[in-house]
C-alpha cells in the first residue's frame, strides 16, 4: 500500500491544466495534483476559481468559458508562459441538463455539446499541439458513465459525454508517436453542485442515486480526482485510449 509520504513529490516538475476547477471534481484534482507537487492552472467560468490560489500555494487561474476557442489558447499559452511547459490537461468543465427528449430544446443541444465535447476538443487540441512540441504528455478528460449508456431524461448530456469516447481514442491514435497519451475517466453519479438540479430532498436523491449504483451510494468528487491523478500520473503509462468507469458497478450489468 502506497503511504501519503511515497506520493509528495511525485509529480513534481510536471506541469497541469484542469479546467472546471473552481468546485466538485476539478477542485479535487487541483489538490489532488498539488499534493504530489505538480504546477496547476486552473480554469472555469467562475471567478470563485481564483480562490484556489489561497488553499494552495503556487496554484494559478484563469477565468474564460471552455467552450471558447480563445479560451482553449489562452489556458494553454498561460501555462507554458506561466510554468514553461504543459504536461497533463484535464479537460473536466461540464454541465448537465435534465430534460425528457420532448422538453429538449436546440439551444440545451447546442448548450451541452459546446461546453462538453467542443471545450474538450479544444483544450485536448491547442494541448496536444505544444505535448507534441515538448516530447509527450498527458490527456485526461472527464467523461461520465453516460459515454458508454444511454441516460434517460438527458439526450444532450449523453451525446456530448458519448463524443467525449470517441475524441479519447482519436487523441489516442494520433498522440501515440509523439508520447501523448489520453484517456476518459468515465464516473457514476458523484456528489456534487452538479446535482443541484435534482436536490428537492437531499437525502432521498442521494438514497435514490446511491441505489442505482451496485456498490449501494454515490462517488464523493475526492474518489474521482484519485482515479483522473492516476491517469495523468506515469504510474498509468500502458493505458490510452481507454474509457475508465469509475461508476460503482454501474455499467457492469
Ligand atoms: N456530478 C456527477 O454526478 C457527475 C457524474 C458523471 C460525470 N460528471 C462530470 O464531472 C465533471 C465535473 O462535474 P462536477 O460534478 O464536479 O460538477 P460541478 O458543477 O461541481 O463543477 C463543474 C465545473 O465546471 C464549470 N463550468 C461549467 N460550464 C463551464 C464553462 N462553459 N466554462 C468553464 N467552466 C465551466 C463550473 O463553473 C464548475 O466549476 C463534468 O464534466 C461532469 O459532466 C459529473
Amino acid at each position: 500500500m502506497t503511504s501519503d509520504i511515497d506520493v509528495v513529490g511525485e509529480l513534481a516538475g510536471k506541469v497541469a491544466l484542469v479546467t472546471g476547477a473552481a468546485r466538485g471534481v476539478g477542485a479535487a484534482t487541483v489538490a489532488w495534483l498539488h499534493a504530489r507537487g505538480a504546477r496547476v492552472l486552473a480554469t472555469d467560468l467562475r471567478p470563485e476559481v481564483d480562490d484556489l490560489t489561497a488553499r494552495f500555494a503556487g496554484v494559478s487561474t484563469l477565468v474564460g468559458d471552455v467552450s471558447g476557442e480563445d479560451t482553449a489558447a489562452r489556458s494553454v499559452a498561460a501555462a507554458v508562459d506561466r510554468f514553461g511547459r504543459l504536461d497533463i490537461l484535464v479537460g473536466n468543465a461540464g454541465r448537465s441538463v435534465n430534460k425528457p427528449i420532448t422538453e429538449t430544446t436546440a439551444a440545451d443541444w447546442d448548450e451541452l455539446m459546446s461546453i462538453n465535447a467542443r471545450g474538450a476538443f479544444l483544450h485536448a487540441r491547442e494541448a496536444f499541439r505544444v505535448m507534441r512540441e515538448h516530447g509527450g504528455g498527458v490527456i485526461v478528460t472527464v467523461g461520465s458513465f453516460a459515454c458508454t449508456v444511454g441516460l434517460a431524461d438527458a439526450a444532450a448530456y449523453s451525446a456530448s459525454k458519448g463524443a467525449l469516447a470517441q475524441l479519447t481514442k482519436v487523441l489516442a491514435l494520433e498522440g501515440g508517436p509523439y508520447g501523448i497519451r489520453a484517456n476518459v475517466v468515465a464516473p457514476g453519479v458523484i456528489e456534487t453542485d452538479m446535482l443541484d438540479n435534482f436536490r428537492a430532498d437531499s437525502r432521498e436523491y442521494l438514497r435514490s442515486f446511491g441505489d442505482a449504483h451496485p456498490i449501494g451510494r454515490v462517488a464523493q468528487p475526492e474518489e474521482i480526482a484519485e482515479v483522473i491523478g492516476f491517469l495523468a500520473s506515469p504510474r498509468s503509462s500502458f493505458i490510452t485510449g481507454a474509457v475508465v468507469a469509475a461508476d460503482g458497478g454501474y455499467t457492469a450489468a
